[in-house]
């Protein structure tokens, strides 16, 4: 059905295959919002409406003769500035005369086919143009003569909604913007609404929070420079009894890799807003007479099948809508070896070659020299920023090593951390400009590096020219792209004192802008994100790099937590996974399980391998390859929440026609004589026959799905079973 205008009622729905999401041009010309929910077939929502004469929520002046409405009690589109609503805000602007205020009237709006793009950030695009259909409405504050343009794209069988949001200076004097929100929702009634964020630290990513929707403002932001690990770019709203298989749940994606703000306020009158752009803290971006500002997009979604329902539609859309490599759909991700938990700094050219000998036996189709190649770089307080080979440790030079690895038939894989440097370095030796450091105070000093000022032109084409040399100059099949601190001393040397406010924007769009000059350039290398681990692990990332490292810590029983709560929105295929020493006394075999719910590989000294656990690896890359298909492009379910008391985690690898799954359970608490304990798997064909793991018995999907499989207790700790589910053919 797609975008629905009924010009008698001035209503604007949009539908996509089974949710509606209506707006109306409303009284005064202000853009009310109805609705979002299951598909709605009725015209005009605004019946739900109902306004009354509240004390202390002001009235516009044109509606004084109506004391009854009021912005205040008003469910709106975009939330305006000084105009008697006191919630939180949409924009913040300073108009020209140091006026603070915004008052945006529906003017126009527009449909048109396809996905609309934005210049300056990255976005999700429509597979097939025909198949979306976008609406653009402009607001307009006449007395500040500044538009804003609120653009939505329907992908109506995705069941997805994407919002984004220009300012627009359509007057003769500059402004100054100092917030602005991608989306704001105003739903009528949320007292009854929980909010689901994922916040956590350095080695412990992504952790799940709920909280029930009380009388304040919740907020979720990052103001570290980066998306971060303490915090992530994505919330659902959902019912307090939503569950995983059932309720209502809304998803919130923002497509933004830099300091973000996510507002949830349950207002006097149980009415809910949330808002979600970028952070507002140390910004202020002047839009000079005819400029435009883009605000980033957020990726919508709704369903009543609760959290996994939720799960699946981001997936799937991740899949096919966020990133353009080839690695996403056409060509399988190699298993790889990482050198950093094998050898961190202290390797040459003879060591990697060895590590990659060992690995093959193991079944390892790629090599990743990570940090310590280049520079002088022996620990981490020299080098980054010298992007050429270190040849007293790369002593044959990278390409002839890049060779020799290919000689093994194995591919090679390289790491960088573009936008740091390191004091002791040729380049900031050359430029200390170059970084960000206020003036006159000593910057603060993380893993004893600084960062880049990538707001500055010539930073940016710097790293394209230096990364391309090395990724031209050699056979190379992967990249991981790291960043390892929180950015602090916002400053740039080239912008002057009033622009300050726009670093941490500019950051962000020099980064995408070094992104685009080196990856979209190189579509046949894969690549990989990384910030610590997962610490900059967002959607705009995604857009970049098909997979992401998820955390610096491998212990494959905190990874059953990390997995977890990465899973709620970023699909398996981008989690970067790997078996390594961490977790001394958990073995092998569960490490394997562990790491195949993602891209999985190793990060360890293949050569300290005996050969019965070489053996032992070679069959386990031999099965990841195997169920390749049902992990990446499967439907994924949480069978157990991690982070409930309970004995075992389990999850599920479904394939899309049913014929296959994966379910892996890790035993995560031994209790002595205790009673038998079941998973019941989920998504089969209930009137299906299954087999498990080749058995000769057979048992019906409804079977396995109600009754669940028995799981074998007493074994030793930390024992992990895979069964794979197979529909018996007829
Ligand atoms: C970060 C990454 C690690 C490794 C090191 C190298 O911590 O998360 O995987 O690459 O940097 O310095």
């Amino acid at each position: 059905m797609g975008i629905i205008v009924n010009e008698k009622s001035k209503t604007i729905t949009l539908h996509t295959k089974h949710t509606s999401y209506q707006m109306k041009i409303g009284n005064l010309d202000y853009l009310i919002h109805l609705y979002y929910g299951l598909t709605m077939y009725d015209a005009d929502l605004s019946y739900q409406i109902k306004q009354y004469d509240r004390g202390f929520s002001g009235n516009p002046y044109e509606s004084r003769d109506a004391r009854t409405f009021s912005l205040d009690a008003q469910p709106q589109e975009f939330s305006t500035q000084q105009q008697g609503d006191f919630r939180v805000t949409s924009i913040e602007m300073v108009n020209s005369d140091g006026s603070y205020s915004f008052n945006g009237k529906a003017t126009d709006y527009k449909i048109t086919k396809g996905k609309y793009n934005l210049e300056t950030l990255p976005t999700v695009f429509a597979t097939d143009q025909d198949s979306v259909e976008t609406l653009e409405v402009t607001l307009e504050d006449t007395v500040s003569s500044v538009q804003v343009i609120l653009l939505y794209s329907v992908f109506e069988e995705a069941d997805i909604i994407t919002r984004a949001v220009k300012v627009k200076n359509v007057g003769k004097e500059n402004i100054q913007l100092k917030k602005i929100m991608s989306t704001c929702i105003d739903f009528l009634n949320g007292s009854d609404m929980d909010l689901i964020s994922l916040p956590g630290r350095y080695g412990q990513e992504r952790q799940v929070e709920r909280q029930p929707m009380t009388h304040h403002i919740h907020t979720i932001g990052s103001v570290r420079g980066t998306s971060s690990h303490q915090q992530n770019p994505f919330i659902i709203l959902c019912d307090r009894n939503a569950t995983e298989d059932y309720g209502k749940c809304y998803g919130f994606s923002l497509m933004y890799s830099g300091n973000f703000l996510a507002e949830a306020e349950l207002d006097q009158y149980d009415q809910l807003r949330l808002v979600m752009g970028i952070h507002p803290k140390q910004f202020s971006f002047e839009i000079k007479p005819e400029e435009v500002f883009e605000g980033p997009e957020v990726v919508m979604a709704f369903t009543t099948k609760g959290l996994t329902g939720l799960t699946h539609l981001y997936h799937d859309f991740y899949r096919s809508n966020l990133c353009k490599s080839k690695f996403v759909k056409d060509v399988r991700r190699p298993v790889l070896i990482n050198s950093w938990e094998a050898a961190f700094m202290d390797f040459d050219d003879v060591k990697l070659v060895n590590i990659a000998k060992a690995a093959k036996k193991m079944g390892v189709e790629l090599l990743v020299m990570d940090d310590g190649w280049f520079g002088k770089r022996d620990d981490d307080n020299s080098g980054l920023g010298d992007w050429y080979v270190n040849e007293e440790k790369i002593k044959c030079g990278l390409h002839k090593l890049v060779e020799q690895i290919n000689d093994l038939g194995m591919k090679f894989g390289i790491w960088f951390e573009p936008e740091m440097v390191s004091e002791d370095s040729n380049l900031y030796r050359a430029h200390p400009e170059w970084t960000m450091e206020i003036p006159g105070r000593p910057a603060v000093r993380s893993r004893n590096q600084l960062v880049l000022d990538m707001s500055r032109r010539e930073v940016q084409d710097y790293l394209i020219e230096k990364v391309n040399a090395i990724l031209d100059d050699a056979n190379i099949y992967y990249v991981k792209w790291d960043i390892n601190r929180s950015l602090a001393d916002i400053w740039s040397n080239a912008q002057p004192a009033e622009k300050q406010g726009e670093v941490y924007h500019r950051y962000i769009l020099g980064l995408y802008r070094v992104m685009d000059g080196i990856i979209k350039t190189h579509p046949d290398i894969l690549f990989e994100g990384c910030s610590g681990g997962g610490g900059r692990y967002d959607a705009a990332m995604l857009s970049y790099y098909p997979q992401y490292w998820v955390s610096d810590n491998n212990h494959p029983i905190d990874r059953l937590k990390l997995h977890y709560g990465t899973s709620f929105v970023y699909p398996v295929s981008t989690m970067g996974a790997h078996i390594s020493d961490t977790g001394k006394f958990v073995s092998l075999q569960t490490k394997a399980v562990v790491a195949m719910c993602g891209t999985f590989g190793y990060e360890l000294d293949a050569t300290h391998l005996s050969e019965e656990e070489q053996e032992l690896c070679r069959e386990q890359s031999d099965l990841f390859r195997k169920y390749y298909h049902i992990i990446f492009k499967g439907d994924y379910y949480r069978l157990s929440n991690p982070f409930m008391v309970g004995n075992m985690t389990a999850w599920q690898h479904v394939a899309k026609d049913k014929s296959e799954s994966l379910l892996s359970v890790v035993v995560t608490n031994l209790t002595c004589n205790g009673p038998q304990e079941y998973i019941k798997a989920k998504g089969l064909d209930p009137a299906a026959l299954y087999t498990i793991n080749d058995g000769k018995e057979v048992y019906s999907g409804s079977a396995l799905m109600n009754a669940g499989i028995p799981i074998e207790r007493e074994v030793p700790e930390y024992t992990a079973f895979q069964f794979h589910i197979q529909m018996v053919k007829e």
